[in-house]
């Protein structure tokens, strides 16, 4: 390579290390941890929300929630009288709700919670946000929005396998999503080895809810090979949740429930996994999916969504 040339690329190598800095710093400066530091609590109520929903889907019913209702009622009396109006003080006012009647339905012993929080839970008011779990049946559709708006992730599946017909139509849907530059970066892997389904079950993170011995396994990856200069290099996760979203609604089009399980795991284990998987070396992972044909009624968390008019705006 001629020295020009050598020095070009090192000059865009020095690029890619000073804008990741710049996005570590960014990250560290505003991720959540961070923004409690500064007192904003939004998104820890959410995680909340989630989990306290999650827990009441359980098959096995039994008391829980405890430590987490008395996190959430401490966060939700810090709240300004302008946060008890936001959609996360109410939604989460409506998780505890649902989550006390659980308690009473069930006849479990509600001395176990400590009486600040029920004592709390008694003066929320109920709003128009439901929270809480909610009965979900699969409606056979083909129409694109019945397809869109009826999706709901499914962690609970039947016992058998996907049909080839039924994978092939998925697959068509991912391959058609639009990617940068049609470049195409992106692939899904069907996991059928007992070895790494083990491996896989044993890393990923949020299996909870799940039962894996009904769940397939698939892994969305994007090449890093494919992005040009340092500008793209978040590119690669953009493209596959793009085709990753296309992939579930085709699943679900043909009656397979499915489900996203972040892959967020440490960059050592990241490395194990994809060592393990043969992936090569700038193939990188954006997300596992579970799934499975949807079982006739499950259980599922609300997760009520925010109102549009908070989520679009007009610049
Ligand atoms: C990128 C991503 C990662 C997710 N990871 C998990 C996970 O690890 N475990 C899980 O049970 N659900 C996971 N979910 C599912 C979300 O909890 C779910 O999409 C959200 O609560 C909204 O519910 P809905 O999909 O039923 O509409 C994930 C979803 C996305 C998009």
């Amino acid at each position: 390579m001629r020295i020009t040339n050598k020095i070009k690329n090192l000059g865009r190598a020095i690029l890619i290390y000073r804008d990741s800095l710049r996005d570590a710093q960014e990250f560290a400066e505003n991720y959540l941890i961070s923004q409690e530091e500064r007192g904003y609590f939004a998104y820890r109520i959410m995680l909340l929300v989630h989990s306290l929903e999650k827990g009441m889907c359980h098959k096995d019913k039994r008391p829980f929630g405890v430590n987490k209702a008395l996190t959430l009622v401490n966060l939700l009396k810090k709240s300004t009288s302008e946060q008890t109006v936001s959609f996360e003080y109410k939604l989460a006012c409506s998780v505890l709700m649902a989550w006390l009647l659980m308690w009473d339905n069930n006849g479990w012993n509600v001395s176990d919670i400590p009486s600040q929080v029920i004592e709390w839970i008694k003066t929320c008011k109920p709003s128009e946000l439901c929270a809480g779990i909610t009965e979900y049946s699969y409606i056979p559709n083909t129409e694109f929005a019945d397809v869109v708006l009826s999706r709901h992730s499914a962690r609970e599946f039947q016992n058998n396998q996907i049909r080839k017909k039924d994978l092939d139509f998925a697959l068509s849907c991912f391959s058609v999503a639009p990617s940068a530059c049609n470049r195409q970066m992106c692939k899904v892997y069907l996991v059928k080895d007992k070895n790494l389904r083990i491996l896989l079950s044993k890393t990923i993170l949020g299996l909870s809810g799940f039962d894996m011995e009904t769940t397939t396994l698939f892994v969305v990856t994007y090449d890093n090979a494919a992005l040009h200069y340092s500008g793209e290099r978040n590119q690669g996760m953009l493209n596959a949740g793009l085709a990753a979203m296309n992939f579930v609604n085709g699943l679900h089009a043909r009656g397979i429930g499915s489900c996203f399980m972040e892959w967020s795991n440490e960059a050592k284990e990241d490395a194990m996994i994809r060592k393990a998987l043969k992936l090569k070396s700038s193939e990188r992972i954006a997300v596992t999916i579970g799934a499975g044909y949807y079982v006739e009624k499950s259980i599922i968390p609300c997760s009520c969504r925010r109102p549009i008019d908070s989520v679009f705006h007009v610049l």
